[in-house]
């Protein structure tokens, strides 16, 4: 089934990587990926798929459905949208879109997706069990996934498989990580309100900017102090905004961050961690604190069964050096995760950088994937998901 499913991918690469160069020139941002949705379900549907349009507001679905006794359900995820950021990369195919940009990827994701579709409908004779591709809007606003979530997307699956690129990995190779892949990713607010007053008479006003300054190096402080130095917490306060005039004490101070972290028990207790620390300071010196902490999206966490799933199929496909075992998460988010509430399942980073160029990060105006990804990502998720109904109890 090798062999079969890397000669059709081959066959297939040169339409694929027009394909991607057309979402890349025509990004749209998240929640508004019509025309990249629309032409997802047209190809979709000449694969003979079913095909469901305007799941989680623009996602679309596609069902293949094996000829095989397997009632299982396998998911295949992918993300559609862009960024708003100016592309700066001289390509010939850059964004048409001013200002909106293919900047995280999510271009080549949904090729990717289509590719797998294009493959093993042509080889659905020998699919033991059935299939969903999910196409997703919004990923980078961290709402679709959750979206196709609440319009039953999961309903009847059994398992999921997601993909990513990845520039730090070199192209025709992907890594796959067991566990923890990306944090928790929650928001904060802290509004402290003290007292206005005379800046020449601070004993008769609650400076709710010292009182501030206090609370950041408190929590700074104190995730040093009393988190488990193996369960990693960071906490960003990226806003702060307080004061009216030089001479006038301050009796609001608004901060606003970002709290990330890796481990389930400790995302559970960071609110209230982070409650009793602002309250208590805020207390000993008069002031009152209004905290809001607001759950995001979870952690991924990868499931270690459809994480070897995949480990095996691509070692199989590409050789032992092409995969590596990662032995870091990342901090940043992932909304992957609110399926994973839903069935188990892995996502793995397919590597798109080029060896012979500079491969600036995601999410910046010069990032550039390497097409020869397309290739090793249909046929990883294409011969991972074939095994999946021989290997997966
Ligand atoms: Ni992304």
């Amino acid at each position: 089934m090798l062999t079969e499913i890397k000669a059709l991918a081959t066959e297939l690469q040169p339409r694929l990587v027009e394909m991607r160069r057309h979402f890349h020139a025509h990004p749209e941002l998240s929640g508004q990926e019509h025309q990249t949705a629309a032409y997802v379900a047209g190809v979709l549907s000449s694969c003979g798929l079913q095909v469901t349009e305007e799941v989680g507001k623009i996602g679309v679905v596609g069902e293949l459905e094996g000829t095989g006794a397997d009632s299982r359900r396998l998911a295949i995820r992918t993300d559609m949208d862009a960024l708003p950021i100016t592309e700066r990369t001289n390509l010939t195919f850059a964004s048409n879109n001013p200002g909106v940009m293919h900047a995280c990827g999510h271009d080549i994701h949904t090729t990717v997706g289509l590719g797998i579709a294009m493959v093993l409908s042509q080889l659905r004779d020998r699919l033991p069990g059935n299939l969903r591709f999910l196409f997703q809007s919004a990923e980078e606003i961290a709402q679709g996934a959750g979206w196709m979530v609440a319009d039953g997307a999961m309903e009847g699956v059994d398992h999921i498989l997601g993909v990513h690129v990845f520039p730090s990995i070199p192209a025709q190779s992907l890594g796959v990580r067991y566990g923890a892949l990306t944090a928790a990713a929650d928001d904060l607010e802290i509004i402290i309100q003290g007292e206005s007053g005379h800046g020449a008479r601070p004993h008769e006003a609650k400076d709710a900017i010292w009182i501030a300054a206090q609370v950041i190096t408190a929590l700074q402080q104190a995730i040093s102090r009393t988190q488990n130095p193996l369960r990693p917490v960071v906490l960003t306060i990226g806003e702060i905004t307080g004061g009216r005039a030089p001479n006038v004490i301050a009796d609001q101070v608004r901060l606003a961050g970002t709290v990330r972290s890796l481990h389930p028990e400790t995302h559970q207790a960071l609110p209230n961690w982070i409650e009793t620390i602002v309250n208590n300071i805020c207390a000993s010196y008069g002031a009152t604190a209004q905290i809001t902490y607001a759950r995001g999206i979870p952690s991924v966490q990868n499931d270690p069964t459809l994480t070897q799933l995949i480990e095996e199929s691509a070692v199989e496909a590409w050789g032992r050096d092409r995969v590596q075992v990662l032995p870091e998460p990342s901090l940043g988010a992932e909304d992957f995760a609110m399926y994973l509430a839903n069935a188990p399942g892995s996502m793995f980073r397919l590597g798109v950088g080029n060896p012979d160029r500079a491969n600036p990060p995601l999410h910046h105006p010069s990032f550039m994937a390497d097409e020869s990804a397309i290739h090793t990502g249909v046929v990883t998720l294409a011969y991972s998901a074939w095994r999946y109904w021989q290997h997966i109890d």
